[in-house]
């Protein structure tokens, strides 16, 4: 049946009547704010090409930590950048690095947020790229144990999800069981599971420092133009022991994010990256766009898409701008 027995307009017709029959809502609950942690004390660096987003030494991670969480955002994600860097990422495992030492922090201050640490060694070697070189390419097998003593360091601080985000085929098998055999059996995983080499990861690696010093991420990282493959992963991931799955970016990615919530049954993540953030924050600081209009719509959208738990630059703003 149709016109003029149908008008679905009718459903529009009042605030309320379109907030009863609304399909997707975002929770500052289901938001996980990432925080950049730097060596050193009292140190809060703007991050240019990020309005909005600083790299903060440990003690005001804490703060900022206990402000999110006030706000109802009881999630974030941490990513260090260390004072020293070599070929190997040695500093990746140290306990006394600015990741450990905000997890501790954090966690004293705030003992509900949920603290998530990104388990990766881009930010750690000198040549920036995610594992061990072999000549020009990086090598697989060899950077399994790295990253599992890396995940290792930071469960042993206080760590309560740890998120490996390297692209190495393995390594959630590796962390799982440097986990399980030195007694953190109950710390999830949550992988990023199809992880794209994307060019909206600049302005992170402005912030992060992790620019490879040569090529690309792209014999590791997925081709933009792959979705079976992403189901491929996930599927591999899930089977090795990951108990959430992320796909990144988000917003060039909403189909893959749909295609792998049709076929699993975990906490689906997505990673709301540092480029889509810019572009909004650019597009808004010249007044083209309504800033929180447009940023509440893309995080909807991808809620909408499947998402349950989304990683956004915007935790802070959003969370303020939904508690109004
Ligand atoms: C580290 C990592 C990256 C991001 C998250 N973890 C960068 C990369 O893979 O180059 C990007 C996040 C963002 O752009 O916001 N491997």
């Amino acid at each position: 049946m149709s016109f003029p027995v149908n008008r679905p307009r009718r459903l529009r017709a009042t605030p309320s009547l379109r907030d009863l029959v609304r399909e997707t809502s975002l929770d500052p609950a289901d938001f996980i704010a990432p925080l950049f942690v730097v060596p050193g004390e009292g140190v809060r660096q703007p991050i240019s090409s990020m309005p909005g987003i600083d790299r903060v030494s440990a003690d005001l991670a804490a703060e900022d930590a206990r402000a999110l969480f006030a706000l109802g955002v009881k999630s974030v994600i941490l990513f260090g950048i260390p004072e020293t860097k070599d070929p190997v990422g040695s500093s990746s495992a140290d306990p006394e690095g600015p990741v450990c030492r905000a997890v501790s922090g954090i966690k004293s201050a705030s003992p509900g947020t949920v603290v998530i640490t990104d388990v990766c060694l881009c930010e750690y070697t000198s040549h920036g790229h995610c594992g061990l070189l072999a000549g020009e390419s990086v090598d697989n097998d060899a950077t399994l144990p790295i990253l599992a003593a890396e995940a290792l360091a930071h469960a042993r601080a206080g760590a309560d999800v740890i998120a490996p985000s390297d692209m190495m085929d393995g390594r959630v098998a590796a962390i799982r069981a440097a986990l399980d055999g030195n007694g953190f059996p109950e710390i999830p995983i949550l992988s990023y599971a199809a992880k794209y080499a994307s060019g909206f990861y600049g302005p992170f690696r402005e912030a992060a420092e992790s620019t490879p010093s040569f090529g690309d991420r792209r014999a590791y990282q997925m081709d933009p133009a792959n979705v079976r493959e992403a189901l491929k992963e996930v599927e591999h991931d899930l089977a090795e022991g990951a108990d959430m799955i992320m796909v990144k970016p988000a917003l060039s990615y909403l189909d893959v994010v749909r295609a792998v919530k049709e076929r699993t049954n975990v906490p689906l993540a997505v990673y709301n990256v540092s480029g889509e953030y810019a572009m909004v924050k650019a597009a808004a600081a010249n007044g083209w766009i309504d800033g929180p209009r447009v940023t509440l719509e893309i995080l909807t959208s991808m809620k909408r898409a499947g998402a349950d738990l989304i990683l956004t630059y915007h935790a802070k703003e959003a969370a303020q701008w939904l508690g109004k």
